[in-house]
């Protein structure tokens, strides 16, 4: 069979690891997609620091990539806006599939990404977008795509928890704190994404835009961070069996004249100890979801890291591979109802 060609942009924290796992799983993920998966290039700003991979495949030429005639799939873990944007939107426009991690770009241009994707046939997969590695994007696009979603309620940042989580435990210094979620990888490249809560708000913009078929950006998602938030709030909600957690609400609600709104919000929130969301700790997340015949769903994982990210990115990029090899596509996205948002999350 004929081998798919990948170009993959970036390789910091999450990019090196999808390098480590499409070296090390070769064989299986040619078994599992039908086709050997071949990395074109890997595109980075800066050469010379990147010892872990073929340097051979490095290149600082984005656009140069993309535009290979052997490129089929464009794997995405850059972050930010522009180049980005418009590299992704090239290479959807010529046909070529799309996998990325990249919340900040989904929660402002999904519909122009879908519609390229649409319009040529391409695939657009970002299941790494929203909580790690956990598999929360795809339920709801797909295994939930029967039912009717009432609610999405979860921990969706894994820096701000893991922050919390170790203020409410150990009485730790929010500065000393966030510094190790740099270290370890948790981090956005600008902290202030995670602290103030623009990261959680991203995601709640994606999960409610998949949750209730509808378009949601970053902008309608009423935030608050957990800049604030100090050693004596958590030991108040301690005192009342709680603790506090960032929280993305997604949900519709129901209006006067029998219609309904969509509304998101993020903000710090006192979680009854006793609730499944308070036992989740550090770089975790966990989203539950309420949908009407289902009921209640749970998913809880790894919400931040390289390889707990890299792990979602590459479960995508089989899954186009898949497609590729079977003739067939993802779901598409750009033929969403228009259900009304409300502004900033007001009700
Ligand atoms: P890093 O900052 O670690 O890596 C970014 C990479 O992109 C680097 O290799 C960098 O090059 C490269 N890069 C930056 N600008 C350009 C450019 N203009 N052209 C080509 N390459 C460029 O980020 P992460 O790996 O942590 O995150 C990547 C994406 O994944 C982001 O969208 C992030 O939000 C998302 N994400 C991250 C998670 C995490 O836990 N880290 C979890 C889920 C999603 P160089 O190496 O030369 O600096
Ligand atoms: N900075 C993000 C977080 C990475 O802490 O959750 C995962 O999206």
């Amino acid at each position: 069979t004929r081998p798919i060609g990948v170009a993959l942009l970036g390789c910091g924290v999450v990019g090196s690891e999808v390098v480590r796992l499409l070296t090390e799983q070769a064989d299986e993920l040619t078994a599992r997609t039908g086709a050997p998966i071949e990395l074109r290039g890997i595109a980075v700003r800066k050469l010379g620091k990147h010892r872990d991979v073929p340097a051979e495949l490095l290149t600082t030429d984005s656009a140069a990539l993309v535009a290979r005639e052997d490129v089929d799939v464009v794997v995405e873990v850059v972050g930010g806006i522009e180049p980005v944007r418009t590299l992704l939107l090239q290479a959807l426009r010529a046909g070529r599939s799309v996998v990325t991690a990249n919340k900040a770009l989904l929660a402002e241009h999904t519909a122009e990404l879908a519609e390229a994707a649409d319009a040529s046939g391409a695939d657009l997969y970002f299941e790494a977008a929203v909580a790690g590695a956990i598999p929360i994007v795809r339920p709801l696009r797909e295994s939930l795509a029967g039912d009717r979603i009432t609610r999405v309620v979860g921990i969706v940042n894994g820096t701000t928890n893991f922050i919390l989580s170790a203020m409410d435990a150990t009485g730790a210094g929010y500065a000393e704190t966030l510094e190790e979620a740099g270290r370890l990888g948790y981090a956005e490249a600008d902290p202030t994404a995670d602290v103030d809560g623009f990261d959680a708000a991203a995601k709640a913009a994606i999960l409610a835009s998949l949750a209730f078929h509808t378009r949601v950006t970053a902008a309608d998602v009423h935030r608050e961070g957990i800049r604030d938030i100090t050693a004596s709030d958590l030991s108040a909600a301690r005192a009342l069996s709680c603790t506090v957690k960032l929280l993305a609400l997604c949900e519709r609600v129901p209006q006067a004249d029998g219609s309904e709104r969509v509304s998101a919000r993020v903000y710090p929130a006192m979680v009854p100890l006793s609730h499944p969301l308070a036992s989740v700790d550090g770089a975790f997340n966990a989203v539950v979801v309420e949908a009407e015949a289902a009921g209640r769903l749970m998913f809880y994982g790894q919400g931040a890291g390289g390889a707990p990210t890299a792990s979602a990115v590459v479960g995508d990029l089989v899954a186009v591979c898949r497609n590729q090899v079977q003739g067939g596509r993802g779901p598409r996205e750009s033929a969403y109802a228009q259900l009304a948002v409300s502004p900033m999350g007001d009700t």
